[in-house]
């Protein structure tokens, strides 16, 4: 039970109303605001920006200090010391395998790489031309339609088996949504390969000859699965616990989570990023589309710029930065035209007051799509491995929840609509 008390006294109540204080382990203090249903009151809170909508040990965000926590290890460490599935392991059961638990992880992920083989025939049912991230929404839903057997929400097994698919499946199905909007054929997973080089092949590779995966370029997608894999209540992530709050199974709370990352504002903003420096073409027209930023009056915002919670430079950006210089140096790419103008923008934007005065740093995004594009990897595709990097995350969140005691989301508003009227007959309206 918590000791402290705040003390809230609202005009026209004769009472002081007490509303209990909970301290984290880290992290402000959180005011538990629960009580005042009762008194009549809701909080408002657009946007979440003051609320804590659960409790978690998964994830920690400093944003002012710019730090980023994974059950206590630094997003740096485990960047530079570890990997995308040990990290899973870390992210899911809290604690970083031993060497016999991670290869038990590992084995058991491969195990669970291939889908469904009725899986490449729902694919025909979207044109070629469809969004990769509109063709995820569909079959990653759809995965309720062929793993009954993982369905009950209820039981401790089926919550890990729908787990273990999920962070298995999700690269094959990115590929199979990339090969199909090009015509080419799927390609099964090889279980051989780490799980970065197993989705390079199944992206890259084709049946006709055997995939020649660089290590390097496998390194850096590892990478980016990793710095992606989890964010504590982003809009994605508050959208999987939200959709899971109903009781709904895991597979369809991942299809609300990637509905939700899709757009420019979260992970859309990858591929927005490299649609803008395209759009800006040149260095010499950055002056111009820094000012449109500034312009109250122009909707534009610089892409990879700039984020809720982060107001000092992101933690994931600087390893993701440090990730694109090594490919770039890798790949010997020291002349690409987008790659100068991001460089000049994040110089102008780093040194400009309207940035700094905002706090407006370049986030993950920024780099991201740099780093993908020299890969390889098409656009289209950027948000969609966001997706498969974040699944990770959603699942460890909905887990937690499921796992332990929770109510279905519901919020309330502030109503402003009419107040009761009553109907007008169709003749009688003006
Ligand atoms: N370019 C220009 N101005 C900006 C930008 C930007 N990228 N981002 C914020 N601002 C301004 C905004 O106009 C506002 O100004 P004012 O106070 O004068 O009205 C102020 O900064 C605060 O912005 P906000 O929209 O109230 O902040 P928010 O916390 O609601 O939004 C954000 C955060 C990430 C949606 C926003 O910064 C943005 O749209 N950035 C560009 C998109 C982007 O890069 N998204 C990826 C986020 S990181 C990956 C992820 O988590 O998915």
């Amino acid at each position: 039970m918590s000791e402290r008390k705040a003390t809230l006294k609202v005009d026209g109540l004769d009472e002081t109303i007490e509303l209990p204080i909970y301290s984290g382990t880290i992290g402000p203090d959180v005011i538990d605001v629960g009580g005042l249903t009762a008194k009549g009151m809701f909080t408002y809170d657009p946007g979440f920006v003051s609320t804590a909508a659960c409790d978690s040990q998964i994830t920690y965000i400093d944003g002012a200090e710019g730090v980023l926590l994974h059950r206590g290890y630094p997003i740096d460490q485990l960047a530079e010391h570890s990997d995308y599935l040990e990290t899973c392991y870390l992210l899911l059961y809290g604690e970083l395998p031993s060497k016999a638990q991670k290869d038990n992880f590992v084995s058991t992920v491969k195990r669970h790489t291939m889908v469904h083989e009725q899986i490449r025939t729902f694919f025909n049912g979207f044109r070629r031309d469809a969004h990769p991230m509109a063709v995820m929404c569909g079959v990653v839903g759809a995965l309720s339609a062929f793993y009954h057997d993982s369905l009950d929400i209820s039981d401790e097994h089926h919550r890990e088996v729908a787990a273990f698919r999920l962070i298995a499946k999700m690269p094959t199905l990115a590929a199979m949504s990339y090969k199909f909007s090009i015509g080419q054929p799927f390609m099964y997973p090889d279980n051989n390969m780490s799980y970065s080089e197993n989705f390079l092949h199944m992206m890259f590779g084709n049946p006709c000859e055997p995939s020649n995966i660089s290590p390097v370029l496998a390194k850096a997608m590892d990478r980016i699965f990793l710095l992606h894999a989890d964010h504590e209540q982003n809009a994605s992530t508050s959208t999987v616990r939200m959709a899971g709050s109903s009781g709904a199974n895991p597979f369809a709370c991942m299809a609300a989570g990637i509905a939700a990352l899709w757009g420019p504002s979260h992970g859309g903003a990858n591929e927005a990023v490299l649609e803008m420096l395209e759009e800006i073409g040149d260095v010499s027209r950055i002056d111009e589309f820094v000012a449109r930023a500034k312009d109250k009056d122009d909707p534009f915002r610089l892409m990879g710029f700039g984020h809720r919670v982060y107001k000092n430079f992101d933690p994931r950006a600087k390893v993701m930065k440090e990730a694109a210089d090594e490919v770039l140096a890798e790949l010997g790419i020291d002349n690409d035209p987008l790659l100068a103008i991001a460089t000049r923008l994040e110089q102008i934007a780093l040194e400009d007051s309207y940035f700094i005065e905002k706090k407006l740093y370049p986030n993950v995004d920024f780099y991201s799509g740099i780093i993908l594009k020299a890969i390889g990897i098409p656009t289209s595709m950027f948000t969609v491995i966001f997706a498969v990097g974040r699944t990770v995350g959603w699942i460890a969140h909905w887990h937690e929840m499921i796992s332990g005691s929770y109510r279905i989301a519901r919020p309330r508003q502030l109503y402003t609509g009419h107040a009761q009227r009553d109907f007008v007959p169709l003749d009688k309206r003006g």
